[in-house]
This record gives C-alpha cells, sequence and structure tokens, in this order.
C-alpha cells in the first residue's frame, strides 16, 4: 500500500502582515456581506424546497447571512434512494480511487478553500481564527490524510494460508447505508463522520448541526471538487425527529455516525431496539456524547501550569469543545495562587466578532445555550454553596455573550461540577491537601462521563496512582497538559461511560467499524 504517508497539517500563525491572515480576512468579508441560498444534496443534485430557516453569527443575530432549505419525508426517502443506487457503483470502486477524492479533498482544504472554510467556521460557529484553523483547516485534513493510512492498515490485515489453502479477508463495506449525525463545534468532525465512513466504500446520509449548515456547505463543495461521485453522500437539512424516524425506520439503515448529546444518542438506541427485527444487517452505533471534562491538580503540581490548563481548557472556543474542563479539583495549599493567576488571565480575554483578531473569545453558539448558561450562573448566584469568583455577566442583545465565569463551590457535588453544560463555566471544589487520594475518587464518582481529564502533578507516585484511580473516568486522559487540543494521529480521540462508544476518531479502531469483512477460504 504505497499511499502518501499522513502528517500532521502544520498550524499557520496568521501573525500581523501573513499572507494568511490577509486571505481569512478577505474570504470573512467577502462572506459577509453576501447572502447564501442553501440546497439540500441528494444524489448530486441540490434541491431547494422552498421551506427555508435563516442562518445569522451567533455573535451578531440580527445579522442575515442567507437561508437553508429544509426537506419533507419524501426527499429524506430520495437521499436514502440515491444513497442506495449510487452504492452499487462505489462499494465496488478499488480503494485507491476512494482514497483519491479525499486525499485531494484534503490539498484543497490546505490550499486553495483554507481561506473560505476557515472563515465559514468563524462566523458560523463563533470561532477566533485560531480555532477555525486547528478545526476546520488542520484536524479536518489531518482526519482525511490519516484515515487513508489507517484503511491501508486495515485491508492489510489478512489471516494465515496454509499448504493448498488461501484463507483471505475481503473488508466489504456494510449492507446498506450510514446515517451520518454531525455536531456544531467541530467543523473537522463533521467532515469527518461522512467522509471515513464513505472512503470505506460505504454510503451515507448526512444532517449536519443547523448551527453548522454554514460552513456544512463548505465542505459539500470541497467533497464535489475533489470528484465525489453523486450520491455517495446526501445532505439533508430539517426537521431533525422526522430526518431521524424516516432513516432508522429503514430497512436498509445500517449504521449510524454521530457526535452529539448523551440525551439524543440514547433515543437512537432505544428507535434503533425497537425497529431492529425491520433491518437487514445488525446497525453499527458508534457515538461521541457528552462530557464533564475534569482537570485534577496534586499538592506538587505547579500552579502556574495548572491555571493555564484550566483558562485554555475551560475557555478556549467558549467552553464549546467536548474535551473542554469544566470541573476542576485543586488542593488548598497552591489554591491561591491558581486563583490569582486564573483571574489575572481571564481579565485579558476579550470577548466579540472573530473578525477582530484581538478577540479570545465569542458568542456561544444559541439562543438556547445562552439561556441554559445564564440560568446557571444566576443560580450559582443564589446558591450558600458557590461564590462566582470572576466572570458572571452575560448579554444577549447583540450575540449571545457569556463573560468567562468561574464558580467556586464547598460542595464537590454541586450542580455545576455534574452537570453538562457545554460552554464558558467552570466549576473548581479546592480540596485539603491531606486528603488528595480521597479526591481521586470524587473525580470518579462525580460525573457519568468519561471524555478528557487532565491531571498535574510534579510527584510520580502521585501520577501512578491517580493514572491508575481515573483509569475508566476519562478516554483521553491528559498528564501534566490541558484536557483539550487532541491531535489526529497522535491521540485518537473518545470517551465511554455516558461519553459514547469510544471507537476513538481518527484512529484505525474507528475505521473498523465501518467494513463488514467477508471471510474467503479458498482450496486447491
Ligand atoms: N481535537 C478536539 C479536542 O480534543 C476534539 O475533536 O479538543
Amino acid at each position: 500500500f504505497n499511499v502518501p504517508k499522513a502528517f500532521n497539517e502544520p498550524v499557520k500563525s496568521y501573525a500581523p502582515g501573513s499572507k494568511e491572515r490577509e486571505d481569512v480576512l478577505k474570504a470573512f468579508k467577502e462572506l459577509y456581506q453576501s447572502t447564501v441560498d442553501i440546497p439540500l444534496y441528494i444524489g448530486g443534485e441540490q434541491i431547494k424546497t422552498g421551506n427555508t430557516k435563516k442562518l445569522f453569527p451567533p455573535f451578531d443575530h440580527q445579522h442575515h447571512l442567507g437561508v437553508y432549505h429544509t426537506a419533507d419525508k419524501g426527499l429524506v426517502e430520495k437521499a436514502i434512494s440515491s444513497a442506495l443506487e449510487a452504492r452499487q457503483k462505489w462499494s465496488e470502486m478499488a480503494w485507491e480511487h476512494r482514497a483519491s477524492i479525499f486525499l485531494k479533498a484534503a490539498e484543497l482544504l490546505a490550499g486553495p478553500y483554507r481561506a473560505k472554510i476557515n472563515a465559514a467556521t468563524m462566523i458560523a460557529q463563533g470561532k477566533t481564527v485560531h480555532q477555525a484553523e486547528i478545526d476546520s483547516a488542520c484536524e479536518f485534513i489531518d482526519f482525511l490524510r490519516y484515515n487513508v493510512q489507517y484503511m491501508t492498515e486495515i485491508y492489510a490485515q489478512q489471516p494465515a494460508s496454509s499448504e493448498g489453502i488461501w484463507n483471505r479477508l475481503e473488508h466489504r463495506p456494510l449492507e446498506g447505508f450510514v446515517y451520518a449525525i454531525t455536531p456544531f463545534n467541530f467543523t473537522a468532525i463533521s467532515g469527518n463522520l461522512p467522509s471515513c465512513v464513505a472512503l470505506m466504500g460505504n454510503v451515507v446520509v448526512w444532517k449536519p448541526a443547523a448551527t453548522q449548515i454554514y460552513s456544512a456547505n463548505v465542505i459539500v463543495e470541497v467533497f464535489k471538487k475533489a470528484g465525489l461521485p453523486d450520491g455517495v453522500i446526501n445532505v439533508v437539512y430539517g426537521d431533525s425527529g422526522m430526518i431521524t424516524d424516516t432513516i432508522l425506520s429503514n430497512e436498509n439503515f445500517a449504521g449510524i455516525h454521530f457526535t452529539g448529546s448523551t440525551g439524543v444518542f440514547n433515543d437512537f438506541w432505544a428507535t434503533i431496539g425497537k425497529n431492529i427485527h425491520k433491518y437487514k444487517t445488525y446497525p453499527r452505533i458508534v457515538g461521541e456524547t457528552g462530557g464533564k471534562d475534569f482537570v485534577w491538580a496534586h499538592p506538587s503540581s505547579d500552579a502556574k501550569e495548572v491555571a493555564t490548563a484550566l483558562s485554555r481548557g475551560a475557555f478556549e472556543y467558549q467552553g464549546q469543545k467536548c474535551s473542554a474542563a469544566s470541573r476542576a479539583y485543586i488542593p488548598s495549599s497552591i489554591w491561591n495562587d491558581v486563583k490569582k493567576y486564573v483571574i489575572e488571565d481571564l481579565k485579558t480575554f476579550k470577548l466579540g466578532s472573530p473578525e477582530d483578531f484581538t478577540n479570545f473569545m465569542s458568542a456561544v453558539i444559541s439562543e438556547s445555550s445562552f439561556d441554559k448558561l445564564a440560568k446557571a450562573i444566576d443560580e450559582a448566584k443564589a446558591s450558600n454553596e458557590a461564590e462566582i469568583i470572576t466572570g458572571g455577566n452575560y448579554d444577549k442583545s447583540k450575540g449571545w455573550f457569556i463573560e468567562p465565569t468561574v464558580i467556586v463551590t464547598t460542595n464537590p457535588k454541586y450542580d455545576t461540577m455534574e452537570r453538562e453544560l457545554f460552554g464558558p463555566v467552570l466549576t473548581i471544589y479546592v480540596y485539603e491537601d491531606a486528603k488528595w487520594e480521597e479526591s481521586l475518587t470524587l473525580v470518579d464518582e462525580t460525573s457519568t462521563y468519561a471524555l478528557t481529564g487532565a491531571i498535574f502533578s510534579q510527584d510520580r507516585y502521585a501520577i501512578e496512582l491517580a493514572t491508575k484511580k481515573l483509569v475508566n473516568a476519562a478516554g483521553n486522559f491528559y498528564i501534566n497538559d490541558k484536557p483539550t487540543g487532541a491531535v489526529v494521529g497522535q491521540q485518537p480521540f473518545g470517551g465511554a461511560r455516558a461519553s459514547g462508544t469510544n471507537d476513538k476518531a481518527g484512529s484505525v479502531l474507528n475505521l473498523l467499524r465501518w467494513v463488514s469483512p467477508r471471510t474467503i477460504k479458498e482450496t486447491f
């Protein structure tokens, strides 16, 4: 398998005077000043139904970005039949040709489409240029490149043969179509979920999150330009309940590739269970769901390092990464220093439009997210178990802006130590140094999730003990580093417990879910 060697796309700096800065600002302005009319994309056909919904940036909800068209049940059925029709040729296409399409998509994103996809992500999802760059450019490109390498590693897996007998594994795609449901918070995940499934020879019906359709439409453009045949990935927008019900009751439904909330994923399992007798094959159910990611510090840890991990890990992209720190356990001996550094750091974080590169944060994604966060902040203000040490203000007059907020609680099981908020609110529990071992039990038992977590210590025995005691507490476990920023090809990503099926995105383990191998024994 002589495929081009995968490598991580270097992160561009966007420093003043740089070409990339000029390009992305130009793309931002152009997109911002024009309006889009985003069609459904079914069987390679752009379909405008006239039933539209408005698009606006979360940091300026009065600014009209355009509309997207929504599908009715008939069009969702058409998306399924287009996928199945495309399957006939696609599933038989030699793997080199499938791989070439996605490698070409990676090069388009690295070059001519970089400014556009980053600008679209900045506008639609409220990411700063750096957050867009590490997501919609680098992480997405890395997924596309590494998946090709992982595919060949899977195809290389062959059983032993013996004299007069040739055994082989044929890594066929699944029989049917796969449903990809993608989140708003990473354009890279949105692009990866349908494309890695398609790379393995499958066909897909893809429903992006409504708040990401604007940048998803750029992904559609890139895949088309890269030569993806019609019908391999079909894109539908509209009523989630209707779309999901239509898909999950189809006999050819063969799998779901999901990133989103635990509640929605649980509903899928229930519906799939109810419909199980209808399907031709047992569907693959692959999902990354919620998180309540932790930072735990040992008394030996460096206060400044811990503070930096908290301010970056909890507040980059407004705390809306699935990997974002949202609860922390700090020993009392270093607390005063950690507190000082965190407050100093957060005071420098400006909020506003991503077009202004001096802003470190922007708005949260939606009004419902804003309302949930504002309510949690108000409850903390009123609680005698909680104190807000910095932030606590919010303003939705122009966009959904929430100040980076730190709650300190005297109750390690306080509501926001347990409940996922998905925003810029960090809750901290300060424990007595002597109780550091017990505090690990709290970390493990407080949340039902197990996505990411970080521990800080300079004491190797403490690191070893924490690593053991928290063995099931996080699918991505960081020692002396923040819990965000997993890199494809380096830290395969995903969690267990209520955080998902842990089929590590950006690894061979994920791609294995999208093949249904046939064992062939031939006797001579
Ligand atoms: N790479 C992201 C993170 O770890 C998740 O996709 O933050």
